[in-house]
C-alpha cells in the first residue's frame, strides 16, 4: 500500500464516527444550555501568536509546533491549542464591544509534534470554552460546572478534578525564580531533562515522575506563598462555590500547567482509566492574555478537553439505534422507481431506510439487514408489486405480514 496516515495521526472510521457525533451533540447541547455560542477559527495562524501567548520556553512552542515559512514570507503554524486563536479573534472582531460577557465554545483539531503513545497524538481534537469579561469566582465555578456536567452526561466514570491557584500578576514569574533558586543547589541530583528545564522552564519539574526528584520537590517553596490577599480570597471563593454545587475537587499545588498564560485558578480533570496521559481536560484563568496580545485589559478563563482521551476513558457505550430503521428490499429491477419513492417518503418522515443498490439476492440483503441491527425489513417482489403491497418482516421474531403500500407510512409512524 503506497500511502498511509502520517505517524501520530488517525483516520476516524465509519464505525467510530457515531461515538464522535454523540459526544459532539452532548457538547453542543450542554454548552448551549449554559448560554455559550460556538466559534470556529482557521487551523493555521501566525507563529508569533503562539510563541507570545503559550510562551517561548514551553514544550509546545520550543519543540512541538508544525511551523513553516509561507511563500509570501511570514511564518505560519498549525494551531497547537485554541485559546490564543480565540483571543486573537476576540480582539480582531471587537467581540468585547458586542457583549461585555462573551461566552464561546469550540470543537476542532489541533497539532503537536509529540511522541505518539496511547492518548497522545500529533493530530488530536479538543472541545473547549473561553469566557471573556468576568474576573469573579462565580465564572470559574460556572465553567468547571460546565465541564463536569458534560463528563457526567457522557457517563465518564473515575474522573477527579484537581484545582490550584497560581496567583495574579507576577506571581507565576516570581514563583519561577523562587523555584529556580531552590532547585539550583540540587542541580547535580536532577535528571538530564530536569537540568535543562531548570534553565528554561523550572515549573515543569513539578510534574516529575522520578521518586528522588519528587522528594526534592516536596520541600520546594509553594506557589501559595506568592499569592496576594485578593488571590487567596478569590481562590477560597472558587472552592466554596464548587462545594455548594457538589462538585468534588482535590487541591494540588503542583498544578501549574504547561502553558505560560495562566493566572489564578488552574484545574485539570484526570481519569483513572488512562495510563500516563491521564488528563482529559485542562484549563484556567488568563487575565493578562487579551491585553498582552493587543486588546483592552479583559479578564478571561477557559478549558479544553481532549476528545480522543475522553472516548478512550468512556465505557464503550452500546450503540443503540434509538430511532426506527428499516431495510427496504426490492427484488424487481423494474420497481427501482417505486422503491426509491417509498424510501423517500419514509425518510422524509424521520425514518432511517437502508436500501441495496447492488441488486443483491434476498438472502444477501437480509444478512446485511441483520448485520446493521435493523429490526424490520420491507420486501417488494413481483407478487407484491402486482397487488400494490409489501411484506413487512420482523427480523427478530421471524414473522411477516402483508401491508398495503398506501398504508406503509402509517404502519411505521402511528
Ligand atoms: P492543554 O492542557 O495543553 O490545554 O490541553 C487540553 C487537553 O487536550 C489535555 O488535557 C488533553 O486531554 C488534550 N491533549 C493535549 N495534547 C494532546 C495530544 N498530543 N494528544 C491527545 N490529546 C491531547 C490547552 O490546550 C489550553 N488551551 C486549555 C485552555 C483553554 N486553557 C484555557 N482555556
Amino acid at each position: 500500500m503506497a500511502y498511509r496516515t502520517i505517524k501520530g495521526t488517525h483516520d476516524i472510521l465509519p464505525d467510530e464516527t457515531r461515538r464522535w457525533q454523540q459526544l459532539e451533540n452532548v457538547v453542543h447541547s450542554i454548552a448551549g444550555n449554559y448560554g455559550y455560542n460556538e466559534i470556529r477559527t482557521p487551523v493555521f495562524e501566525d507563529t508569533g501568536l503562539f510563541s507570545k501567548s503559550v510562551g517561548i520556553d514551553t514544550d509546545i512552542v520550543s519543540k512541538e509546533m508544525y511551523s513553516w515559512e509561507d511563500r509570501s514570507g511570514g511564518n505560519l503554524t498549525l494551531r497547537p491549542e485554541l485559546t490564543a486563536p480565540v483571543v486573537r479573534s476576540f480582539i480582531q472582531h471587537n467581540l468585547g464591544v458586542q457583549s461585555p460577557l462573551q461566552k464561546l465554545y469550540y470543537i476542532g483539531p489541533l497539532f503537536r509534534r509529540e511522541r505518539p503513545q496511547k492518548g497522545r497524538q500529533r493530530q488530536f481534537h479538543q472541545f473547549g470554552v473561553e469566557v471573556f469579561g468576568s474576573e469573579h469566582p462565580e465564572q470559574d465555578a460556572e465553567i468547571i460546572a460546565l465541564a463536569h456536567h458534560i463528563f457526567e452526561e457522557l457517563g465518564i466514570k473515575n474522573v477527579s478534578l484537581k484545582l490550584n491557584s497560581i496567583g495574579s500578576g507576577n506571581c507565576r514569574k516570581n514563583y519561577r525564580n523562587a523555584l529556580m533558586e531552590f532547585l539550583t543547589p540540587y542541580k547535580d541530583d536532577l535528571s538530564e531533562t530536569s537540568q535543562k528545564r531548570l534553565e528554561t522552564n523550572p515549573l515543569r519539574i513539578l510534574d516529575t515522575k522520578i521518586p528522588h526528584e519528587k522528594e526534592i520537590i516536596h520541600n520546594a517553596p509553594s506557589i501559595a506563598d506568592s499569592w496576594t490577599n485578593e488571590d487567596k480570597v478569590h481562590f477560597e471563593s472558587v472552592q466554596s462555590l464548587l462545594s455548594g454545587l457538589n462538585i468534588p475537587y482535590e487541591l494540588d499545588e503542583n498544578l501549574v500547567r504547561g502553558l505560560d498564560y495562566y493566572t489564578r485558578t488552574t484545574f485539570e480533570f484526570v481519569s483513572e482509566n488512562l495510563g500516563a496521559q491521564d488528563a482529559i481536560c485542562g484549563g484556567g484563568r488568563y487575565d493578562n492574555l487579551v491585553e498582552m496580545l493587543g486588546g483592552k485589559p479583559t479578564p478571561a478563563i477557559g478549558f479544553a478537553a481532549g476528545i480522543e482521551r475522553i472516548l478512550l476513558s468512556m465505557a464503550m457505550n452500546e450503540q443503540t439505534d434509538d430511532h426506527e430503521s428499516i431495510y427496504l428490499i426490492n427484488l424487481e429491477e423494474t420497481a427501482a422507481m417505486k422503491a426509491l419513492q417509498m424510501a423517500q417518503e419514509l425518510r422524509s418522515n424521520g425514518i432511517t431506510v437502508y436500501m441495496d443498490t447492488k441488486r443483491r439476492s434476498l438472502k444477501a440483503q437480509l444478512r446485511e439487514a441483520n448485520k446493521l441491527g435493523v429490526k424490520k425489513a420491507v420486501i417488494l417482489g413481483e407478487e407484491e408489486l402486482k397487488n400494490n403491497q409489501v411484506q413487512v418482516k420482523d427480523l427478530l421474531k421471524g414473522v411477516q405480514e402483508e401491508v398495503s403500500m398506501d398504508e406503509l407510512l402509517t404502519y411505521f409512524t402511528v
